[in-house]
C-alpha cells in the first residue's frame, strides 16, 4: 500500500507541473488565516504533512518562523519545492516519508495538512495518522486539517477520498483534539472548477 501510494505520487509530480495539479493555489489564504485563529507566530514550530509543491512553507518564511518543516510521500515534490525556494530551502526541514509509517523525533506547535488525511480509506491507517499527529502535537498544540467537504468531489488525482464536516472529522480524530473553529471554502482548480472543502482547527489537550 505504501509503496503504491509513493509510485503513484512520483509520477504524478514527474508528469504534471503545478497548473495541472487540481488542488493548486498561489495563496493559501484559509490555512493563513486559521493559524492567526491559532496565535502561530514567528516563534511557533510548523510541519505542513504531504506539503508537496504548496506555498504554505514560503508564505510562514516570510512571516518570519524560522522553524519549518514539510513532509511529503514524493521525492519529486519536495525536489521541486527545493528548487523554487532556492536559497530559503535552507530554512525548512524536507522529510521524505509516508506520514502513516514515519517516525518522528520531536513536537511541533502546529500539524497542518490539506488534502492528505482525506486519502485514508483504510481504517489501519487513519489510525497510524491518528498516532503520528498525537506524538507530534505539542500540548496545547494546533492541527489544521483540510479534506473534501460532504458536497466535495468523491476522487482527488484519480484516487477514491473520504469527504468530512468538521464535527465528523473532529469524531474521527478522538477527543485528545477539540475542535476550535472550522472554515468552508471553494477552491477553484488552475482550470476554473469549484471543489468545496473544509478546513478544521483542534487543539490538543494540555
Ligand atoms: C492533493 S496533494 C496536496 C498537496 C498540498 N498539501 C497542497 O495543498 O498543495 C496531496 C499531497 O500529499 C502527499 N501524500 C499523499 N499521501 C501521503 C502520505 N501517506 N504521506 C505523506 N504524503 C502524502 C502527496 O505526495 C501530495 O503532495
Amino acid at each position: 500500500m505504501a509503496e503504491e501510494r509513493e509510485s503513484h505520487w512520483e509520477r504524478v509530480y514527474r508528469e504534471k507541473d503545478d497548473s495541472q495539479l487540481s488542488w493548486h493555489q498561489d495563496d493559501p489564504t484559509t490555512s493563513l488565516e486559521l493559524c492567526d485563529v491559532a496565535g502561530i507566530d514567528a516563534g511557533s514550530s510548523v510541519i505542513d504533512i504531504g506539503g508537496g509543491t504548496s506555498r504554505f512553507a514560503e508564505h510562514l518564511i516570510e512571516r518570519g518562523l524560522s522553524d519549518v518543516s514539510v513532509l511529503d510521500v514524493s521525492q519529486a515534490a519536495l525536489h521541486r519545492s527545493r528548487r523554487r525556494l532556492g536559497a530559503l530551502s535552507a530554512q525548512v526541514e524536507w522529510i521524505a516519508s509516508d506520514v502513516t509509517t514515519w517516525n518522528p523525533d520531536r513536537s511541533y506547535d502546529l500539524w497542518h495538512d490539506r488534502s492528505v488525511f482525506h486519502f485514508l480509506n483504510d481504517a489501519a491507517d487513519r489510525t497510524a495518522y491518528q498516532d503520528q499527529l498525537y506524538r507530534c502535537l505539542l500540548p496545547g498544540g494546533h492541527a489544521i486539517i483540510a479534506t473534501f467537504a460532504l458536497d466535495g468531489p468523491e476522487t482527488c488525482s484519480g484516487l477514491p477520498v473520504v469527504r468530512y464536516d468538521p464535527e465528523g472529522l473532529s469524531e474521527v480524530l478522538g477527543d485528545r483534539l477539540t475542535l476550535v473553529s472550522h472554515r468552508r471554502q471553494t477552491h477553484l482548480t488552475p482550470w476554473r472548477n469549484p471543489q468545496s472543502f473544509q478546513y478544521s482547527l483542534l487543539r490538543m489537550g494540555q
